[in-house]
């Protein structure tokens, strides 16, 4: 039994496919997508844009359905939005009339519960924003509002950590120290983590595994298990490793993309057209 509970993958992703229906048609956005997801593992998935992250993305956090496959946390199928699955998008999505701290309260407010201050006061300190919870949202530069995006995911203290490209807006300094953030997020808590990211090198620091989509549709097109020990520094993105892997994705990503485009280049020649 102890075997068992300890080699349940925290998520699971099975088949996980998905069209939408649109005015111009059916689109398969994500097609068959399998991978389980052990706890306190960070997996990034990164693919050209187009390729169904973000979907896959909201499926997993229950946010939408799928239209064949399914999704599990910890054996149970995922059928709407979870309060051990916290979720990070690009934009913090701050109300701009609310203070940081009410900003923080709000999903409480909105579920009628208390908030755990001492939580959210160690979460603050721990992403270098205490003392800011009085200010209001344009006081803060774009790194500290994410930061604020983070301590609200994890206010509930998820066991699931999702992020769609969390940090694509923020410069390459920023961005540098937001993955450090979670990496001692991460050591302090174990949560497991779902990144997308168009960046490979912070997928190659973050995680444990990185999964490369097709271009759509979007298909599980290959996953590199990325073994540095954490926590990380950064001198691991010199190393000859990370230099060959990142050149491996950047092609697995390039070079899909440019055969699905000369197919379609050749499909949009009629037949009888001349040469
Ligand atoms: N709500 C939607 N309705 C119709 N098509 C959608 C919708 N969301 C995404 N798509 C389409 O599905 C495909 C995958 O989109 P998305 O998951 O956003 O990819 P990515 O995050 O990799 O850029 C794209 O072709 C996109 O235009
Ligand atoms: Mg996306």
């Amino acid at each position: 039994m102890t075997l068992v509970q300890s080699t349940q993958p925290k998520l699971q992703v099975n088949g996980a496919t998905k069209v939408y229906n649109t005015n111009s048609g059916d689109l398969l956005a994500i097609d068959r997508c399998s991978i389980d997801i052990a706890p306190g593992e960070i997996v990034s998935v990164v693919g050209p844009s187009g390729s169904g992250k973000t979907t896959l993305l909201w499926a997993i956090s229950g946010l939408h359905g799928l239209t064949s496959g399914e999704i599990l946390l910890d054996g149970k199928p995922v059928t709407g939005p979870r309060r051990e699955i916290g979720m990070v998008f690009q934009d913090a999505n701050l109300l701009p009339w609310r203070t940081i701290d009410a900003n923080i309260n709000f999903p409480f407010e909105i579920k009628g519960e208390k908030p755990d201050r001492d939580w959210i006061t160690t979460l603050m300190h721990r992403v270098g924003l205490e003392g800011f919870g009085a200010r209001m949202p344009r006081e803060l530069s774009g790194g500290m509002q994410q930061r604020v995006a983070l301590v609200r995911a994890l206010s509930f203290k998820p066991s699931v950590l999702l992020m769609d490209e969390p940090f694509g807006a923020l410069d390459s300094f920023t961005r540098e120290e937001m993955n450090h953030l979670v990496e001692e997020i991460y050591l302090d808590t174990r949560t497991t983590i779902v990144l997308i990211t168009h960046s490979i090198e912070e997928a190659i620091f973050l995680s444990d595994r990185v999964v490369v989509m097709s271009a759509r549709p979007g298909r599980i097109a290959h996953v590199h298990d990325v073994p540095f020990a954490r926590p990380r520094s950064m001198e691991i993105m010199t190393t000859r490793e990370v230099f060959d892997l990142t050149n491996t994705i950047k092609r697995e990503i390039v070079g899909d993309q440019q055969s699905k485009a000369a197919v379609r280049r050749r499909q949009a020649v009629p037949v009888s057209a001349p040469l």
